[in-house]
């Protein structure tokens, strides 16, 4: 099998999985309690802590650890309509479902809750944002970089409309973490959320990074760890884990982001010579994620004919493939639903190779060939 769906989850690193395998077995200790065995949990933590807020530029402080990307981005949202007084939230229709829902959810605590419009190529209206603005606002939420497109959003320009207008913003970083500079305090925002399973790093582990000066009630009310703003005893090997992805991640990202190119590059002129169409290909993007269709062919059969040959790739983001129905980000950029439809995204990662481009590429061509027979045969 070559695997190509990268954005919906990496496997683990095997140095990464060296580190944790100690807090797995011998340092199995509670980080809270006093004793050795939790004062050694409790330090490795504190180093992974470390470790995290380097590879994002923030202070080890600042670094909330969470169950994952989805636990980050509602307690955010959440943490806001319970900290703050209804006002308006300001999120851009290409979030992930996982910010979606909560921010929709508000509309029930009184909050108005805006949609920003985006371009063709998935780019949030700027112009937009400055009239959304206008509104006294809670807080501003818009994806640093998309799942599906890999499409980047001008996050500092946004803070900037932002902050002159009082709004706190919060960015979803969970995608573009290990694959782009990730810079908390040169984006100026006051919240990102990341997620370590996409960086290398175990599945359940992922972290809120706050501005100091913001104080959020606790999804998770106990035992008051992280400050209190998120009880429940840490997952230590998770969390060692998540600190050793980041080290490893920030060691490799310049080179790393060059060989993604290269080879999404190779991927791309492939796509277009079979005819396809690449959505937000104008726009700065992710250097791992190619998003395409072919008309008149369903994602879906795409993605199940390709398994058969042995790639994995996705027809959208892997959490809403249960999901009937077109991208909802497709929809957002104005992709007309029988594009749309046809939506298949690769997400390259480090074991991929210029011969899993070629040996896909083929691949695609020869279901393509099929398909096209097919329905010949049909009509
Ligand atoms: C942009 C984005 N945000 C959040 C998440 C959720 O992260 P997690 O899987 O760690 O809950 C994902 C995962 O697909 C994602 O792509």
């Amino acid at each position: 099998m070559v695997y190509l769906d990268h954005n919906a989850t990496t496997p683990l690193g095997p140095i990464v999985l060296e580190a944790m395998l100690p807090y797995l077995r011998q340092h199995f200790g509670n980080a809270a309690s006093r004793h050795e065995f939790g004062t050694l949990a409790g330090k490795a933590v504190e180093r992974a802590r470390e470790s995290v807020a380097q590879a994002v530029n923030a202070q080890p402080t600042q670094v909330i650890f969470t169950s994952g990307g989805t636990e980050a981005n509602n307690f955010f949202i959440k943490g806001m309509a319970e900290s703050f007084r209804s006002a308006q939230a300001v999120i851009s229709p290409i979030e992930h479902p996982c910010v979606m829902k909560p921010a929709e959810g508000l509309e029930k605590r009184g909050w108005k809750v805006r949609k920003l419009r985006v371009d063709g190529e998935g780019r949030v209206d700027m112009v937009d944002l400055d009239a959304a603005l206008y509104e006294p606002t809670g807080f501003v939420s818009v994806m640093l970089a998309n799942n599906e497109t890999g499409v980047i959003q001008n996050i500092a320009e946004i803070a900037k409309t932002a902050r002159a207008r009082q709004a706190l913003l919060h960015t979803d970083a969970v995608q573009a973490l290990g694959k782009i500079p990730v810079d908390f305090h040169k984006l100026n925002v006051h919240a990102m959320s990341l997620s370590a399973h996409k960086v290398y790093g175990p599945k359940g582990a992922g972290a809120l990074i706050l501005d100091k000066r913001i104080e959020l009630k606790a999804l998770l009310a106990g035992g008051g760890h992280e400050r209190g703003m998120r009880s429940g005893t840490l997952n230590v090997p998770a969390i060692v884990g998540f600190g050793a992805a980041c080290e490893l991640a920030m060691k490799d990202l310049e080179a790393s982001a060059r060989r993604m190119q290269a080879l999404r590059d190779q991927l791309e002129r492939g796509l277009r010579e079979l005819g396809a169409v690449l959505f937000g290909a104008n726009a700065e993007r992710l250097p791992n994620t190619s998003y395409f269709a072919v008309a008149g062919v369903a994602g879906e059969t795409l993605v199940v004919e390709l398994d058969k040959l042995g790639f994995a790739v996705a027809s959208g983001a892997a959490c809403s493939s249960m999901k009937q129905g077109a991208s909802e980000v497709l929809s957002a950029m104005n992709v007309p639903a029988e594009i749309a439809q046809g939506a298949v995204r690769v997400s390259l990662g480090k074991s991929n190779t210029k011969e899993d481009i070629n040996e896909f590429l083929n691949a695609l061509k020869a279901v393509l060939a099929r398909l096209q027979r097919l329905t010949a045969m049909t009509v």
